[in-house]
């Protein structure tokens, strides 16, 4: 995708050096466009933690890109550096997906082999990413062309960011809305600010803005008065695990948009990569881990002043306790469909077995 005319991936190596690795730091989108290098595996668990990189197909690819790190410095270092990059954040799967393909890469390889393998296999989990998010894109168009064909125009409510930043390439989401915007279907995007971080009204904003594409920033809450009106013809969101039977966790919120999208009939649809359907779980309230982050991201707020200086206020009453749980799971039956790279499924065992019938089996 691009920037300023400038076409990005949202991790690559960098190609001066040859080994280390470039993201763009996400704390600081929209207000500052900066790019970080990352020299150490470290730095790649830092960047994951506190959120330099989000979105679970991208943490996914950092992680893979951090064992690459690891192993150029000390090859035999593997079985530490796994589980620390996989302890960095609890509900995305794709993170144990990516680490689990590094660990079947690497581990019965010599020593010396081990760096060249590593980078070699979070390329290709890079590359596969990126391709399987534009098969997502053509897979949800049809959705997307048959209102505006309908219609002449379509309004899609999307809640977090779930576009290229938090992929590879293209976004999940955000990708089936790309393709018809770039067919030229009349697309506007309602944009949920997705508080406590934003990441609507800072991240899915500013690559909707870059690339054209119309939309509207709205607070959370407005999405079920919206859709009383008839002002939102579907949903689409991206997903951090999708279980066996279909449930999806994602973007805390989530849950709320498709109980409203639902009592409204509304389609609330979910886009996910191979790499996020988790088939060892399959009841996602009960058993997806559900990430606690600081009360601090409730409590505050971060902006950029007039003066162009980024800040970050508080903006609840001294003294107020603030819980944060990041993610929330939305059952199967909220769910009207997904959208994969192989094609559209109901959410539910058997959808899923036809889509991916080399899980069927276990
Ligand atoms: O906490 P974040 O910003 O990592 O959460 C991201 C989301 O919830 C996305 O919707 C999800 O990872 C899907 S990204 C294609």
């Amino acid at each position: 995708m691009k920037i300023n005319g400038t076409s990005y991936r949202s991790v690559w190596v960098d190609p001066e050096d040859g080994w280390s690795v470039r993201i763009f730091d996400q704390t600081r989108l929209p207000w500052s466009v900066d790019i970080l290098q990352l020299t150490t595996w470290e730095a790649a668990a830092h960047a994951i933690r506190s959120m330099q990189v989000r979105g679970a197909p991208l943490i996914g690819a950092v992680a893979a890109y951090g064992v690459a790190l690891a192993m150029r410095a000390d090859p035999t270092s593997l079985d530490r550096v796994l589980p620390a990059l996989n302890a960095t954040r609890p509900t995305a799967i794709n993170l144990r997906w990516a680490l689990d393909r590094q660990r079947a890469a690497l581990h019965n390889l010599p020593v010396e082999a081990r760096a060249e393998a590593a980078y070699a296999e979070a390329a290709a989990i890079a590359d596969d990413d990126a391709e399987t998010c534009q098969r997502i894109g053509e897979n949800g168009l049809p959705l997307l062309a048959e209102v505006a064909a309908r219609k002449g125009k379509v309004n899609v409510l999307t809640h977090c960011n779930a576009g290229w930043l938090a992929t590879v390439d293209w976004g999940t989401a955000l990708a089936p809305i790309y393709m018809a915007h770039d067919a030229g279907h009349d697309v506007h995007v309602w944009v949920d600010e997705t508080r406590p971080r934003n990441q609507g009204a800072a991240l899915t904003a500013f690559e909707l803005g870059a690339h054209g594409v119309p939309h509207t920033v709205i607070a959370d809450n407005a999405g079920g008065h919206l859709m009383q009106h008839g002002d939102v013809d579907l949903c689409i969101v991206g997903t951090d695990r999708v279980t066996r039977q279909g449930d999806v966790a994602n973007k805390i919120g989530t849950y709320l948009k498709a109980l409203a999208a639902r009592d409204n009939g509304i389609p609330f649809w979910v886009a996910l990569p191979h790499s996020t359907l988790d088939w060892r779980v399959r009841d996602g309230v009960a058993e997806i881990p559900i990430e606690e982050r600081s009360g601090a991201e409730v409590t505050e707020l971060t902006g950029r002043t007039a003066d162009g200086r980024i800040e970050t206020v508080r903006v609840v009453a001294e003294g107020s306790a603030a819980a944060n749980p990041a993610f929330d799971v939305t059952p199967a039956r909220l769910v009207t469909g997904l959208i994969t790279e192989r094609g559209r499924c109901e959410a539910s065992e058997a959808g899923l077995a036809a889509m991916y019938p080399e899980f069927a089996g276990q």
